[in-house]
Protein backbone atom coordinates (compact mmCIF):
# COMPACT_ATOMS: atom_id res chain seq x y z
CA UNK A 1 0.00 0.00 0.00
CA UNK A 2 1.01 3.68 -0.82
CA UNK A 3 2.36 5.51 1.92
CA UNK A 4 -0.07 8.02 3.44
CA UNK A 5 1.46 11.56 3.77
CA UNK A 6 -0.54 14.74 4.10
CA UNK A 7 -0.11 15.80 0.45
CA UNK A 8 -2.55 12.63 -0.04
CA UNK A 9 -4.75 13.71 2.23
CA UNK A 10 -5.06 17.00 0.49
CA UNK A 11 -5.56 15.26 -2.74
CA UNK A 12 -8.41 12.85 -1.14
CA UNK A 13 -9.90 16.22 -0.42
CA UNK A 14 -9.58 17.65 -3.80
CA UNK A 15 -11.01 14.32 -5.34
CA UNK A 16 -13.85 14.35 -3.43
CA UNK A 17 -12.95 11.12 -1.84
CA UNK A 18 -13.12 10.34 2.21
CA UNK A 19 -10.24 9.04 4.24
CA UNK A 20 -10.43 6.41 7.00
CA UNK A 21 -9.03 7.24 11.02
CA UNK A 22 -8.57 5.40 13.81
CA UNK A 23 -6.99 4.69 16.85
CA UNK A 24 -4.14 2.78 17.53
CA UNK A 25 -1.55 2.62 20.47
CA UNK A 26 0.70 -0.47 20.08
CA UNK A 27 2.59 -2.15 17.09
CA UNK A 28 -0.05 -4.86 17.09
CA UNK A 29 -3.14 -2.75 16.88
CA UNK A 30 -1.45 -0.44 14.56
CA UNK A 31 -0.27 -3.27 12.68
CA UNK A 32 -3.49 -4.73 12.05
CA UNK A 33 -5.12 -1.37 11.04
CA UNK A 34 -2.68 -0.46 8.74
CA UNK A 35 -3.15 -3.83 6.78
CA UNK A 36 -6.96 -3.31 7.11
CA UNK A 37 -6.13 0.11 4.73
CA UNK A 38 -6.69 2.49 7.75
CA UNK A 39 -5.41 6.09 5.90
CA UNK A 40 -4.32 7.42 9.84
CA UNK A 41 -3.59 6.35 13.01
CA UNK A 42 -3.96 8.51 15.96
CA UNK A 43 -2.28 7.69 19.40
CA UNK A 44 -5.25 9.53 20.83
CA UNK A 45 -4.94 10.81 24.68
CA UNK A 46 -8.17 8.35 24.70
CA UNK A 47 -5.69 5.83 25.75
CA UNK A 48 -5.97 7.35 29.07
CA UNK A 49 -9.76 6.30 29.24
CA UNK A 50 -9.44 3.11 27.12
CA UNK A 51 -6.38 1.66 28.20
CA UNK A 52 -5.50 3.29 31.58
CA UNK A 53 -9.07 3.21 33.06
CA UNK A 54 -9.54 6.79 33.98
CA UNK A 55 -12.76 8.85 33.40
CA UNK A 56 -11.38 11.35 31.00
CA UNK A 57 -7.99 11.96 29.02
CA UNK A 58 -6.51 14.78 32.33
CA UNK A 59 -4.18 12.41 33.32
CA UNK A 60 -2.69 11.00 30.87
CA UNK A 61 1.14 12.70 30.57
CA UNK A 62 3.13 13.65 27.47
CA UNK A 63 5.41 10.54 28.80
CA UNK A 64 2.47 8.30 28.32
CA UNK A 65 1.99 9.24 25.11
CA UNK A 66 5.80 8.90 23.77
CA UNK A 67 5.96 5.44 24.85
CA UNK A 68 2.52 4.46 22.61
CA UNK A 69 3.86 6.52 20.19
CA UNK A 70 6.88 4.57 20.24
CA UNK A 71 4.77 1.37 20.09
CA UNK A 72 2.45 2.20 17.22
CA UNK A 73 5.15 3.95 15.24
CA UNK A 74 6.94 0.06 15.03
CA UNK A 75 3.80 -0.91 13.90
CA UNK A 76 2.24 1.59 11.62
CA UNK A 77 3.32 0.33 8.28
CA UNK A 78 1.77 2.90 5.50
CA UNK A 79 -0.71 4.95 7.44
CA UNK A 80 0.06 8.68 8.77
CA UNK A 81 0.87 8.68 11.99
CA UNK A 82 -0.96 11.39 13.89
CA UNK A 83 -0.25 11.91 17.44
CA UNK A 84 -2.25 13.83 20.72
CA UNK A 85 -0.60 16.60 22.50
CA UNK A 86 -2.13 15.99 26.67
CA UNK A 87 -3.92 18.40 28.57
CA UNK A 88 -1.72 21.49 29.55
CA UNK A 89 1.15 20.95 26.56
CA UNK A 90 -1.03 24.30 25.37
CA UNK A 91 -0.54 25.51 28.39
CA UNK A 92 2.37 28.31 27.18
CA UNK A 93 4.21 28.68 23.58
CA UNK A 94 7.54 26.64 25.30
CA UNK A 95 6.03 23.65 26.45
CA UNK A 96 3.70 23.48 23.05
CA UNK A 97 7.09 23.90 21.12
CA UNK A 98 9.03 20.87 23.81
CA UNK A 99 5.90 18.51 23.78
CA UNK A 100 5.79 19.12 20.12
CA UNK A 101 9.40 17.79 19.69
CA UNK A 102 8.88 14.81 22.48
CA UNK A 103 6.03 13.32 19.65
CA UNK A 104 8.24 14.15 16.47
CA UNK A 105 11.26 12.35 18.25
CA UNK A 106 8.93 9.29 19.13
CA UNK A 107 7.60 8.72 15.85
CA UNK A 108 4.43 11.38 15.39
CA UNK A 109 4.15 12.66 11.51
CA UNK A 110 1.25 15.22 12.64
CA UNK A 111 -0.06 15.92 16.01
CA UNK A 112 -3.09 17.01 17.23
CA UNK A 113 -4.01 19.98 19.66
CA UNK A 114 -7.30 21.14 21.12
CA UNK A 115 -7.82 24.57 21.45
CA UNK A 116 -9.78 27.47 20.07
CA UNK A 117 -8.91 30.17 17.69
CA UNK A 118 -6.43 31.73 20.54
CA UNK A 119 -4.59 28.25 19.62
CA UNK A 120 -3.56 30.00 16.32
CA UNK A 121 0.19 31.67 17.67
CA UNK A 122 1.06 28.30 19.09
CA UNK A 123 -0.21 26.70 15.85
CA UNK A 124 2.05 29.12 13.94
CA UNK A 125 5.06 28.25 16.11
CA UNK A 126 5.27 24.76 15.84
CA UNK A 127 4.73 25.08 12.03
CA UNK A 128 7.18 27.03 11.15
CA UNK A 129 9.75 24.47 12.92
CA UNK A 130 8.31 21.44 11.01
CA UNK A 131 5.89 20.12 13.39
CA UNK A 132 2.60 19.70 11.00
CA UNK A 133 -0.56 19.92 13.21
CA UNK A 134 -4.32 19.01 13.05
CA UNK A 135 -6.14 21.46 15.15
CA UNK A 136 -9.34 19.81 17.26
CA UNK A 137 -12.56 21.24 17.85
CA UNK A 138 -16.16 20.78 18.69
CA UNK A 139 -16.57 18.44 21.69
CA UNK A 140 -12.86 18.93 23.30
CA UNK A 141 -12.25 16.19 25.81
CA UNK A 142 -9.71 17.99 27.81
CA UNK A 143 -12.08 20.65 28.31
CA UNK A 144 -14.96 18.09 29.71
CA UNK A 145 -15.10 19.97 33.06
CA UNK A 146 -15.55 22.91 31.56
CA UNK A 147 -17.69 21.75 29.07
CA UNK A 148 -20.05 19.85 31.54
CA UNK A 149 -20.00 16.78 30.19
CA UNK A 150 -18.99 14.70 26.48
CA UNK A 151 -22.85 17.24 24.95
CA UNK A 152 -22.77 17.58 21.55
CA UNK A 153 -21.33 21.00 20.66
CA UNK A 154 -22.63 23.71 17.88
CA UNK A 155 -26.36 23.39 18.03
CA UNK A 156 -26.97 27.17 18.94
CA UNK A 157 -26.43 29.26 15.50
CA UNK A 158 -23.95 31.67 17.11
CA UNK A 159 -21.86 28.77 18.29
CA UNK A 160 -22.18 27.00 15.21
CA UNK A 161 -20.72 30.30 13.44
CA UNK A 162 -17.73 30.31 16.18
CA UNK A 163 -16.85 26.86 15.56
CA UNK A 164 -16.67 27.51 11.84
CA UNK A 165 -14.65 31.00 11.98
CA UNK A 166 -12.44 29.26 14.61
CA UNK A 167 -11.51 26.86 11.67
CA UNK A 168 -11.04 29.17 9.80
CA UNK A 169 -8.36 30.95 11.46
CA UNK A 170 -6.49 27.75 12.70
CA UNK A 171 -6.29 26.60 9.31
CA UNK A 172 -4.64 30.15 8.43
CA UNK A 173 -2.59 29.63 11.16
CA UNK A 174 -0.51 26.51 9.36
CA UNK A 175 -3.08 23.74 10.55
CA UNK A 176 -2.77 21.17 7.88
CA UNK A 177 -5.88 19.26 9.23
CA UNK A 178 -8.91 20.02 11.54
CA UNK A 179 -10.74 17.47 13.34
CA UNK A 180 -13.91 18.10 14.21
CA UNK A 181 -16.00 15.87 17.34
CA UNK A 182 -19.58 15.69 17.96
CA UNK A 183 -21.49 18.21 16.34
CA UNK A 184 -24.58 18.47 14.25
CA UNK A 185 -24.07 16.99 11.24
CA UNK A 186 -24.87 20.53 9.19
CA UNK A 187 -22.27 21.79 11.11
CA UNK A 188 -19.23 19.20 10.07
CA UNK A 189 -20.48 19.58 6.21
CA UNK A 190 -20.50 23.42 6.38
CA UNK A 191 -17.12 23.32 8.14
CA UNK A 192 -15.70 21.02 5.48
CA UNK A 193 -16.94 23.37 2.34
CA UNK A 194 -15.52 25.94 4.21
CA UNK A 195 -12.15 25.02 4.16
CA UNK A 196 -9.16 23.89 1.83
CA UNK A 197 -7.67 21.70 4.43
CA UNK A 198 -9.25 18.08 4.92
CA UNK A 199 -11.68 17.71 7.81
CA UNK A 200 -11.75 14.86 10.17
CA UNK A 201 -15.08 13.77 11.37
CA UNK A 202 -16.40 11.97 14.29
CA UNK A 203 -19.77 12.24 15.19
CA UNK A 204 -20.24 15.21 13.14
CA UNK A 205 -22.05 13.43 9.90
CA UNK A 206 -21.07 11.94 6.78
CA UNK A 207 -20.04 15.03 4.81
CA UNK A 208 -16.35 15.13 6.61
CA UNK A 209 -13.17 14.91 4.50
CA UNK A 210 -12.24 11.63 6.85
CA UNK A 211 -13.92 9.72 9.51
CA UNK A 212 -12.58 8.86 13.12
CA UNK A 213 -13.14 6.36 15.54
CA UNK A 214 -12.02 4.76 18.89
CA UNK A 215 -10.83 1.67 17.95
CA UNK A 216 -12.66 -0.05 21.18
CA UNK A 217 -15.49 1.66 19.88
CA UNK A 218 -14.79 -0.22 16.84
CA UNK A 219 -14.15 -4.00 18.32
CA UNK A 220 -16.97 -3.34 20.25
CA UNK A 221 -14.96 -3.58 24.03
CA UNK A 222 -16.12 -0.55 25.05
CA UNK A 223 -17.91 -0.52 28.48
CA UNK A 224 -20.49 1.97 29.81
CA UNK A 225 -22.66 4.06 27.62
CA UNK A 226 -22.21 4.03 24.08
CA UNK A 227 -21.96 7.52 22.28
CA UNK A 228 -24.59 7.67 19.16
CA UNK A 229 -21.45 7.96 16.55
CA UNK A 230 -20.25 4.58 17.11
CA UNK A 231 -20.79 1.53 15.89
CA UNK A 232 -19.76 -2.10 16.34
CA UNK A 233 -17.98 -3.35 13.56
CA UNK A 234 -16.42 -6.29 15.23
CA UNK A 235 -20.62 -7.63 15.42
CA UNK A 236 -20.56 -9.40 11.83
CA UNK A 237 -16.21 -9.60 11.80
CA UNK A 238 -14.33 -12.97 12.03
CA UNK A 239 -11.48 -11.43 13.25
CA UNK A 240 -10.00 -7.71 14.10
CA UNK A 241 -8.15 -6.93 11.04
CA UNK A 242 -11.69 -7.97 10.20
CA UNK A 243 -13.66 -5.66 11.75
CA UNK A 244 -10.65 -2.96 10.88
CA UNK A 245 -11.57 -3.61 7.40
CA UNK A 246 -15.49 -3.50 7.49
CA UNK A 247 -14.39 0.19 9.00
CA UNK A 248 -12.53 1.22 5.98
CA UNK A 249 -14.41 0.04 3.38
CA UNK A 250 -17.75 1.74 5.28
CA UNK A 251 -15.91 4.88 5.38
CA UNK A 252 -14.84 4.52 1.60
CA UNK A 253 -18.15 4.06 0.55
CA UNK A 254 -19.37 6.18 2.58
CA UNK A 255 -21.69 4.15 4.35
CA UNK A 256 -20.74 5.39 7.99
CA UNK A 257 -21.55 6.99 9.25
CA UNK A 258 -25.41 6.58 8.54
CA UNK A 259 -28.03 8.95 10.16
CA UNK A 260 -28.57 7.15 12.80
CA UNK A 261 -24.81 7.44 14.25
CA UNK A 262 -25.52 11.74 13.55
CA UNK A 263 -26.65 14.60 15.33
O1 LIG B 1 -7.98 10.86 21.81
C1 LIG B 1 -8.69 10.46 20.87
O2 LIG B 1 -8.86 9.26 20.64
C2 LIG B 1 -9.32 11.46 20.02
C3 LIG B 1 -10.40 10.98 19.10
C4 LIG B 1 -11.66 10.83 19.87
C5 LIG B 1 -10.56 11.84 17.92
O3 LIG B 1 -9.01 12.61 20.09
Amino acid sequence: MKTVTLSTLQAYKRAGETFSCLTAYDASFAHAASAAGIDVLLVGDSLGMVLQGHSSTLPVTIDDICYHTRCAARGKGHSLLMVDLPFMSNATTERLLEDGAALMRAGAELVKVEGEAWMADGIRELTRRGVPVCAHLGLTPQTVYQLGGYKVQGREAEQAEKIINDAKVLAEAGASVILLECVPASLGKAVTEALDVPVIGIGAGPDTDGQILVMHDVLGVTHGRTPRFVKNFMADAHSIQGAFEQYHEAVKTRTFPALEHCF
